[in-house]
């Protein structure tokens, strides 16, 4: 078998050429004349450091940068190339201040490949708890893994794909199709990996929401994400607004075009929204390999080129490296804007704290052997030690478990079948309960769907390091458990009329770099269907049992028809993707050990074509795909209520063993809101300053005697002086239109991270009484949703989810009261004319739904006109 670094780079090689120049050519196609998409120009980059809880970081990084050399200033904002190191990237490194190669590496759930690690629930799973405290958990443990392999930037949370499309190949890498979710999902995941000093990166900015022509290929070009102003601030951008408010290190740009402006290049997105609007103070990198321009990328407020590589990897070309060496020499990218670059890099190391003995990476995932080549990419390179094995997993194994746990979502319990008796009879079907029968990992990054399914499959996975399968669990449980790990329905089993049978089937989907079962990514082959025959497997089931259970391990949104009205379809549970601990997660639910207490993070449609025409999958042999976001808010369950269509189970949906009773609800006004738009924000801080000369061409020369590594990406040029020459001819750069670099007036949206801090005051707080009023321990999630008044003058989806809270576990008759926050932003919609966030002054007209799903609302509330009880 060939090694794992040479077929990842194979790949590499062959999914994406990019296209545009070095100096950024795709920036002139822009058009503003028709109604064709169009992203502006907004420069120039603002410069980072002017809030406060940032200024420490900021004045040790500038006491730094004031010392670094043009050369060491480039090393750390190139990768040294795909494959040359440990990492899924790294940058050079300054030696002289004791500033390593930065180590950026996946995934989202777990270290990826690499060993004694945890693979924590997938995203999605973690968006099924609404649990605000679980997800901080897993942050932390994510950071804490990071931290103890050395990964410096841990790339995630995702928040990028949000579920547009339902068949999608990374929605499950996210929290949920709705933003405030996917917002408190990323923020709580962000404060939890943060406080263990690895850096967060939200990814992936912005629009990526199909995985076919996503990159340009030598026939096509990634495609345009045309989304207009009002949909990407109050859906899309949410929950990066909420990442950027957890003071998140980094955030990665997405491979497609966004209003046909690549967003590597985006100006608009970079510059002017999240930089300035959004007042992001870290540093922005590539996705991997989406560099296409050096000079555009640079002034469009791009900070790292990941991994470095230029329009083909493993040449040892970049479109920086060298060439911003160059481009900074010959007077093209202002030196302020290389300062700048370097500055938010070192401020995200020095903010979460990465100088105080922050380890070096003690891991390769190029290889699972002890010793190997330290830089595989360069085909000739030292060979060392690259393996430590070391074990980061804690008692991580706790909070993984109870992620699953608390996610598994029961849609249907009829006749209360669940939770089953340790000595019930069970006949357990489906290889969805066992092992993989070619080995745990035993295919590259889960590229493939045997075995229960614990994750989708690319980048945004990890290795298992042990798998407690379904029928693992119920073997220690269950005294009477007969298994069939087969998808064919074994006609020789009998069916005793007390037995239960439990169906397990799946649903899978994952990065485009890997086709599964014709799947190349996105659910292309298998639409929202079980796949391996799953709905055979349970009407087979349902012919012979009277009492079925159906457990499902899913990625997203999945089509029960064809038998969830089946007389014997007594239960089903959605138990999402559990990683590590499937079986005794599942386990603690189906004996009663707990009860359900997982929400559904997406809406289950009777059939697929209750879903909009223009989310569906967009494939075209040439060009470009113009993906129109022609539905605009109406994503999943805004969709239905607008359209009235009933959805079999509803976005928010999850029973519980037991039942609960809202009462007592009451609504305060907390910060009046007098005014329709926010109170002003308040001015900008200063900024680091830095002299603004162009710095000598020795600086970026070799170094004497410097013994170099065959394709490895450095910062040094051969002639530099030539370079210099440039500048101090009469030469000039053709800059895109509209640039500029005096500074844009501050926008009056922004004012700190995420924004002006007037959006989140908390403008009312509904207070209700939640009272288990069965028979088992239980935990319930009031869902606050709310309805805009037509005063705004706006076609305004009818509910919009905007805060959830969990309950600790309440015995039978218990109450807890439940404090629910709606902040200013909550009830305001983005103004395109005054670029603005405004609300109905006093709220009037708002109404406010709590409920335990967008369709169950148990009380309503209307601002000045009080509460009550559904
Ligand atoms: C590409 C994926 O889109 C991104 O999510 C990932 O972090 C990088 N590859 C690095 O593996």
């Amino acid at each position: 078998m060939a090694p794992r670094w040479l077929s990842l780079a194979l790949l590499a090689v062959a999914a994406p050429s990019t296209l545009g120049s070095p100096t950024g050519g795709r920036l002139d196609t822009r058009d503003d004349s028709g109604n064709e998409a169009f992203s502006p120009p907004y420069y120039p980059a603002p410069h980072g450091g002017w809030l406060s809880n940032w200024a420490e970081a900021y004045e040790k990084a500038h006491h730094l940068v004031s010392n670094l050399t043009l050369a060491e200033k480039v090393n750390l904002t190139t990768g040294t190339g795909i494959f040359m190191g440990p990492c899924a990237g790294q940058t050079g490194s300054v030696p002289r201040f004791g500033i390593p190669n930065i180590c950026l590496h996946d995934s989202p759930l777990g270290v990826r490949n690499t060993d004694h690690n945890t693979a924590f629930p997938a995203g999605i799973t973690v968006g099924a708890t609404f649990d605000k405290e679980l997800m901080y958990e897993r942050g932390v443990g994510l950071g804490e893994e990071a931290r103890g392999k050395g990964v410096n930037v841990l790339l995630g949370p995702s928040v990028g794909p949000m579920g547009r499309k339902p068949r999608g190949g990374r929605n499950w890498e996210g929290f949920g199709f709705d933003p405030v979710l996917q917002g408190i999902g990323a923020a709580q995941t962000i404060k939890g990996m943060q406080s263990t000093g690895a850096i967060a990166s939200i990814k992936h900015f912005v629009g990526n929401e199909q995985e076919m022509h996503r990159m340009s290929s030598v026939v096509t070009q990634g495609y345009s994400s045309n989304i207009n102003d009002r949909t990407l601030h109050e859906f899309y951008l949410w929950p990066f607004a909420e990442g950027v408010r957890a003071e998140v290190g980094s955030v990665m740009m997405a491979y497609n075009d966004v209003n046909r402006s690549a967003c590597s290049q985006n100006s608009k997105l970079i510059n002017g929204i999240l930089k300035d609007e959004l007042g992001f103070q870290g540093f922005v990198l590539t996705d991997w390999l989406a560099h296409i321009g050096g000079v555009s990328s640079a002034l469009a407020g791009l900070d790292m080129s990941m991994p470095g590589d230029g329009a083909i990897p493993l040449f040892g070309d970049s479109y920086w490296g060298p060439e911003l060496s160059r481009s900074v020499l010959n007077g093209t990218v202002p030196v302020d804007r290389l300062n700048d670059m370097v500055t938010r890099i070192l401020a995200a190391w020095f903010k979460m704290g990465q100088d105080q003995d922050y380890p070096l990476p003690n891991f390769s995932s190029n290889t699972d052997d002890e010793e190997g080549p330290l830089y595989p990419g360069a085909l000739i390179s030292p060979s060392g030690v690259v393996n430590q094995y070391v074990n980061v997993q804690a008692d991580h194994n706790v909070t993984a478990r109870a992620v699953a746990r608390d996610a598994i979502t029961l849609l249907k319990n009829e006749g209360d079948l669940l939770p089953l008796r340790r000595n019930d009879s069970l006949k357990i079907f489906g290889t969805d309960a066992g092992p993989d029968p070619q080995g745990l990992n035993s295919c590259a990054d889960k590229g493939c769907n045997r075995g229960v399914l614990t994750m989708g499959w690319g980048s945004g996975t990890s290795k298992l390091p042990y798998l407690i399968t379904p029928q693992d669990a119920i073997a220690n449980i269950s005294s009477k458990a007969e298994f069939h790990i087969t998808d064919s329905f074994p006609s020789s089993v009998e069916a005793g009329s007390e037995d239960i049978a439990i169906v397990f089937i799946n649903s899978d989907s994952g990065e485009n770099y890997i086709t599964v079962d014709g799947n190349p990514g996105d659910r292309t082959v298998s639409g929202l269907h079980a796949w391996h025959n799953g709905d055979e497997l349970v009407k087979a089931a349902a012919e012979k049992f009277s009492q079925v259970v159906v457990v499902i391990h899913t990625v997203g949104p999945i089509i029960l028809e064809e038998w969830i009205d089946l007389d014997p379809v007594k239960a089903v549970l959605i138990a999402h993707l559990p990683g590590q601990e499937a079986g005794n997660s599942l386990t603690d639910v189906l004996f009663g050990a707990y009860s359900p207490s997982g929400h559904l993070p997406y809406t289950i449609p009777y059939q697929e074509s209750n879903y909009p025409e223009s989310v569906d999958l967009i494939q075209q042999p040439f060009g470009q795909i113009q993906d129109d976001y022609t539905e605009g808010l109406y994503i999943d369950y805004r969709h239905f209520l607008k359209e009235d269509i009933r959805p079999r189970y509803p976005f928010g949906h999850g029973l519980s063993y037991t039942t609960f009773e809202y009462s007592e609800p009451a609504l305060s006004v907390i910060t009046p809101l007098d005014t329709e738009y926010p109170p002003s924000r308040p001015d900008k801080g200063s900024t680091p300053t830095y002299p603004d000369t162009i710095p000598p061409a020795s600086e970026a020369a070799w170094p004497k005697n410097f013994d170099r590594i065959w394709r490895y990406i450095y910062p040094y040029l051969d002639n530099p002086e030539s370079a210099t020459a440039v500048a101090n001819s009469s030469e000039t750069y053709p800059y895109p239109d509209g640039y500029t670099t005096d500074p844009q007036p501050a926008p009056r949206a922004g004012g700190a991270e995420g924004g002006n801090t007037a959006l989140w005051d908390v403008a009312f707080s509904v207070q209700i009484t939640v009272t288990n009023t069965g028979r088992r321990p239980g935990r319930a999630v009031p869902q606050l949703y709310v309805e805009l008044p037509d005063s705004l003058g706006l076609d305004t989806p009818s509910r919009q989810l905007r805060q959830f809270e969990k309950t600790k576990t309440l015995k039978p008759g218990e109450s807890e009261v439940v404090t629910l926050d709606i902040t200013r932003k909550d009830v305001s919609v983005w103004d395109v004319v005054v670029q603005d966030w405004k609300a109905p002054v006093a709220g009037e007209g708002v109404k406010i739904y709590v409920g335990e799903s967008v369709l169950d609302s148990r009380v309503e509330c209307e601002v000045g006109g009080g509460c009550s009880t559904l």
